[in-house]
């Protein structure tokens, strides 16, 4: 957070990358709000009115509320404590549309959200264009003296609707699988190719290893400070683990042999029933999954997808494997060692989602946007194929809770030497 306006913009962010004065940075400000904006009304474009309230499990949110929320981010952040002339949409909104931030007002049950028919979608299309020509202006009008910091939260917003772009699909990909005509959000979509090539393992020597964000470019608090890791001599995969090997995880009795499971994880097999990724079905005998295309046969030799953390967990275990910690695989991904680190599927790792050593989160109703998470969770790296381009970081720390399977999560694995 230590950039000015005329720093470096952040590397595959949202925004150019160059020495700019505060007028270039305008531009490019400009450009990449209407970019990232315009890619959010993109991913949702495909689907109608209806798909866009409809709110499948407690943690899913409907599209219609994604795309209403991360435009009120920019209006409780950005315009409300930034423009003195800028005038809230409807007062009914901040309710609505706060998430968590807990500081900034009262919000709406987040289960509940699939009861909000009103308003509407044209009435959210309407907030969007109101705030869009409010930041624009701002980015446009703001002094000099206040433009590093406007443009700061210009920044943070852009990647959090990035974010979202992604909760998007993920979200109604959940939604659609529960119907029984397997709808398709995108008729030629296809699942990105895992890279070829040799399997097997990849040396990262043991040591004391400097990970983290360097503070250079665009990273969340919680990527943050820079710090020094000392971890053993591991070999990690080189690929991510495969459905073929699932298959066998799953004719071997992964699923029935209840040694091979943490308690808290044997518990949700039993409770959910679970005896397969989420999302896979048999259909004629044939395991099919649930896609972004509808239902599709498993590819074998395409990675497992849509497995938790008490799932990834145990294969490993089942292979006589582990998984990596997320030092282990910052490094490994640093040092170009390993393959499809982004794009396909987060892996998870065996990290608990805490702060790292010195971390502190930001003053304010923003400090609440990853640190008060630091618990309970475990952390995933990498990027999915739904995440949107230039989202991605070495340095970057995603996390969900143990049980959670609706996202694009698989696993690559790691033994000791
Ligand atoms: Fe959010």
């Amino acid at each position: 957070m230590a950039r000015t306006a005329t720093s470096p913009a952040p590397r595959g962010g949202p925004a150019p990358r160059a020495q700019l004065s505060v007028d270039e940075a305008r531009g490019a400000w400009v450009q990449a709000f209407r970019r990232v904006r315009a890619e959010t009304e993109a991913r949702a474009a495909r689907l109608s009115a209806e798909d866009q309230i409809v709110q499948s499990m407690a943690d899913a949110s409907p599209t219609k509320w994604h795309r209403a929320h991360v435009t009120w981010f920019f209006e409780q952040f950005l315009l409300a404590p930034h423009d003195p002339s800028y005038k809230i949409f409807d007062q009914r909104f901040p309710f609505l549309f706060n998430s968590y931030y807990v500081a900034a007002g009262p919000r709406h049950a987040r289960p509940q959200r699939g009861l909000i028919t009103r308003p509407n979608g044209g009435d959210v299309t309407a907030y969007r264009a109101h705030v869009d020509a409010a930041v624009e202006r701002l980015i446009e009008q703001v002094s000099p003296a206040e433009a590093a910091r406007v443009f700061e939260i210009v920044e943070i917003g852009l990647h959090h609707e990035q974010q979202h772009q992604e909760l998007l699909i993920t979200d109604i990909l959940h939604a659609f699988a529960q119907n029984p005509t397997d709808p398709v959000f995108d008729e030629n979509w296809q699942a990105p190719r895992a890279t070829q090539g040799p399997r097997g393992y990849v040396d990262v020597p043991a040591g004391i290893h400097t990970v983290g964000a360097d503070g250079e470019s665009f990273c969340f608090d919680n990527e943050t400070p820079l710090h020094d890791e000392l971890i053993p001599h591991v070999r990690i995969a080189r690929h991510l683990v495969t459905n073929a090997e699932w298959l066998e995880f799953i004719a071997t009795g992964g699923y029935t042999t209840p040694s091979l499971w943490l308690s808290d994880g044997w518990t949700t097999v039993q409770t959910e029933g679970w005896e397969a990724p989420g999302y896979w079905r048999q259909k004629d005998g044939v395991w099919h999954v649930m896609t972004l295309a509808g239902l599709k046969p498993v590819d074998p030799a395409a990675p497992v997808m849509h497995v938790s953390y008490f799932e990834a967990e145990t294969f490993a275990r089942f292979a006589g494997k582990h998984l990596p910690s997320e030092t282990e695989w910052e490094v490994a991904a640093r040092a170009g060692v390993i393959a499809d680190a982004f794009g396909i599927a987060w892996q998870w790792t065996r990290s608990a989602y805490l702060p790292y050593p010195g971390y502190r989160a930001a003053e304010g109703a923003l400090g609440e946007y990853n640190g008060k998470f630091m618990v309970s969770q475990m952390v995933l790296r990498g990027s999915s194929l739904a995440t949107p381009e230039g989202h991605e970081r070495l340095s970057y720390r995603n996390f969900f809770y143990p049980p959670a399977r609706w996202q694009f999560t698989g696993l690559r694995l790691a033994e000791f030497v």
